[in-house]
């Protein structure tokens, strides 16, 4: 089986185009994700399908993340994204925001229905050329035991062709706290996820939530994880995280590529699609992304105040560029990736000590053998 070992999380209104061509341009190999798409928007969308699907070839390898709940829907979406040639289909089961698993019913509100996954994923299986995962909690509000989880690991995996599943190691609570509380109050159990790889020697499984540095990603590595999705982290701080991946993770040899050198690439990017929709997309959206590259640096205040007046008469990435990276110094700019780790913490240290105690599966297989 393919299977992926480090990947860029799905971000709604961070992972899109523009931040897959940065990220891109740091790591070859890192696996992106794009931000996930409702299944009703494919659907509805039918004749302006590149608007949500179209990527550009070197963003392989990427997942396309999809999301709903209604199995015609999920069926269409899955075969009128098929032609687009995605290396995997994620289905979204971890998404607590109340527009989709409250009004919605869809995302994390699907842990609940393990039969319903299941059908979905082999929908989804039978109109797609690509392999297709899962992207789930590890529980909600009060269905939070793991047992619970194996539960719903089992189902999905016995009712479909689903062997892949990312476990962002912490329950989602539905009480109406925002998806940004549901991404810092539940905390991580990564002890879950660990006993999952225990329990499950037959699938494989990522780990995915607060990890902060290519240290831990190594890290969740040497403990065994099969795959490790890092969102938040390689959004706010591209460089440190992503320019690693390749050399770590992957053991290829570092490109040397500079920032500069970036910035140069993406800004050819930038102004081939800047105003491509009319008044869309802006400078601003085709800078967003990059407004992390120079986290912890000298100068990146500066940068930042000079950007944001900068927005208000630059058309082109060109005259953005003249007008503030002069407040970035040379040597910061010039720069390849240093070869220096920062030694962080390793939150995995441990974990084997304080796993749940394996699952019991006979009830189970009584059920579905
Ligand atoms: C702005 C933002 C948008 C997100 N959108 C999605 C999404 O569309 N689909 C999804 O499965 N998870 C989404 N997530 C959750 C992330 O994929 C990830 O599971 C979570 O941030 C935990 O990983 P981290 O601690 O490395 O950030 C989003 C997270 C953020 C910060």
């Amino acid at each position: 089986m393919l299977y992926l070992i480090a990947s860029v999380a799905p971000m709604m209104d961070w992972t899109d185009h523009h931040y897959r061509t940065l990220a891109r341009l740091i790591s070859k190999h890192a696996w992106l994700y794009t931000e996930m798409i409702a299944v009703d928007t494919i659907v509805h969308q039918k004749d302006n399908l590149d608007r949500f699907l179209a990527f550009s070839p070197e963003q392989h390898p990427i997942v396309l993340q999809i999301g709903g709940s209604n199995l015609k829907h999920i069926a269409s979406a899955t075969e009128l994204a098929n032609p687009y040639g995605y290396d995997e289909i994620n289905f979204n089961c971890g998404c607590p925001s109340p527009k989709v698993a409250g009004h919605g019913c869809f995302g994390v509100r699907l842990m609940l229905d393990p039969e319903f996954v299941g059908e979905a994923m082999s929908v989804i299986s039978s109109n797609t050329n690509s392999p297709v995962t899962v992207k789930c909690r590890i529980g909600v509000d009060d269905h939070d035991s793991y047992d619970e989880l194996c539960d719903f690991i089992y189902k999905v995996s016995s009712l479909s062709p689903t062997n892949h599943f990312i476990i962002h190691s912490r329950k989602a609570l539905l009480n109406g706290i925002s998806p940004a509380d549901n991404r810092k109050i539940p905390p991580l159990k990564y002890e879950y996820y660990f006993a999952l790889l225990r329990d499950f020697p037959d699938l494989k499984f990522t780990i995915n939530g607060g990890i902060n540095s290519i240290d831990q990603v190594n890290a969740a590595l040497h403990e065994g994880a099969h795959g490790v999705m890092v969102g938040r982290a390689a959004y706010n701080n591209p460089w440190s995280l992503l320019g690693h991946v390749d050399t770590v993770v992957y053991g290829v040899p570092s490109s040397g590529i500079t920032r500069r050198q970036v910035l140069e690439k993406y800004q050819a990017y930038g102004d081939s699609v800047l105003w491509r929709d009319g008044n869309k997309p802006n400078v601003r959206d085709v800078v967003k992304p990059l407004l992390g590259l120079f986290h912890s640096e000298p100068g990146n205040g500066l940068w930042k105040r000079k950007a944001d007046s900068a927005f208000r008469n630059c058309t082109k990435l060109e005259s953005f560029f003249k007008e503030t990276l002069d407040a970035i110094p040379d040597f910061i700019l010039d720069s390849q990736i240093s070869e220096r780790l920062s030694g962080s913490e390793n939150p995995f240290a441990g974990m084997q000590d304080i796993l749940p105690p394996p699952y019991d599966l006979k009830e189970q297989e009584v059920m579905y053998v």
